[in-house]
């Protein structure tokens, strides 16, 4: 077929797994995907669609992430290190039979993305790193738990924050409402990506280029990429049983990033403007959607 992967016979088994006939479960998504293959469309090959056990084995570590950081949510305020938010989602992943994905990822030293204020992604815990009133901060955690990924994040007001910042971290989360109106079977990703867009521009925002969503599950990163810079009516067409993530970045002031942090991770704004970022893993299903992580 498209993706190069043979096709059952009608009364064979399925390949997704499911144990019934071909024809009683993928035959006519499938051969709707080779239609959509033909006319142009970019479809995602059979092998990124989870079987519902995969569902469930990214279910069981979706609860450990959603844990870690409703524990983080308990416990941040004035005065947390970034380091101590660290040791928190070490401790509690590890307490919980996982594992921290960041850790040792491509050489990432530690358990947890920590961006405050002008730090778009990628920020490094640190002891040295003090929350103080009016600080906003993203928490980004990612946990793997047999062999299947899980990855989210929030966004954090320490204390009192001015109405610019909370408003920035209000309309990021609002914006993943408005990207949800396009998740459903036979949707396009470039359509999830320009609502986000449209919506951050509406409030004279700017979104981040060269960061993304992407698919999720067997890997930490998998395809497609997810980008809030889309075009409309482009990208991968959704099909039930992908996965990826909802994660854009989105700049009080201009898109430009700065990268040149000699540790090699931390991704600021180039103005040094306030950003946030909101994450959310889904499924596509056979009538919309099912959140997984958040
Ligand atoms: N959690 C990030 C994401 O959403 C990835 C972080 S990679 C790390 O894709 F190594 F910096 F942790
Ligand atoms: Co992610």
């Amino acid at each position: 077929m498209y993706d190069g992967e043979g096709q059952p016979g009608r009364n064979d088994e399925c390949w997704c797994g499911s144990g019934r006939k071909y024809k009683k479960c993928h035959l006519e998504t499938d051969e709707r995907l080779q239609q959509l293959y033909e006319q142009g469309f970019e479809v995602p090959a059979r092998g990124l669609l989870k079987t519902p056990a995969d569902i469930e084995g990214i279910k069981k570590s979706a609860a450990v992430n959603i844990g870690v950081l409703d524990y983080v949510a308990e416990r941040i305020g004035p005065g947390t290190t970034t380091g101590e938010i660290d040791r928190w989602v070490y401790d509690y992943t590890v307490e919980h039979g996982a594992v921290p994905a960041p850790l040792d990822y491509e050489g990432y030293p530690k358990s947890v993305c920590t961006s405050v204020n002008e730090v778009v992604c990628h920020g490094i815990p640190s002891d040295d790193e003090v929350l103080a009133e009016g600080d906003i901060v993203n928490v980004d955690c990612s946990t793997v738990l047999g062999g299947y990924f899980s990855d989210s994040s929030r966004m954090f007001c320490i204390g009192e924050v001015s109405p610019e910042k909370q408003e920035l971290v209000r309309v990021t989360r609002e914006s993943l409402d408005k990207a949800l109106e396009h998740v459903k079977p036979w949707g396009l990703i470039g359509d999830v990506g320009r609502a986000v867009n449209d919506f951050a521009k509406e409030h004279g925002y700017s979104v981040v280029r060269e960061f993304g969503g992407h698919g999720i599950g067997l890997e930490f990163h998998e395809d497609p990429f997810v980008s809030f810079v889309a075009q409309a009516k482009t990208g991968m067409v959704l099909v039930p049983g992908l996965v990826f993530t909802i994660e854009p970045m989105i700049n009080l002031g201009a898109q430009e990033i700065d990268m040149s942090d000699p540790n090699g991770w931390t991704v600021r704004t180039k103005d040094g403007s306030p950003t946030a970022q909101w994450e959310i893993q889904l499924v596509v299903t056979e009538d919309g959607y099912e959140l997984l992580s958040w």
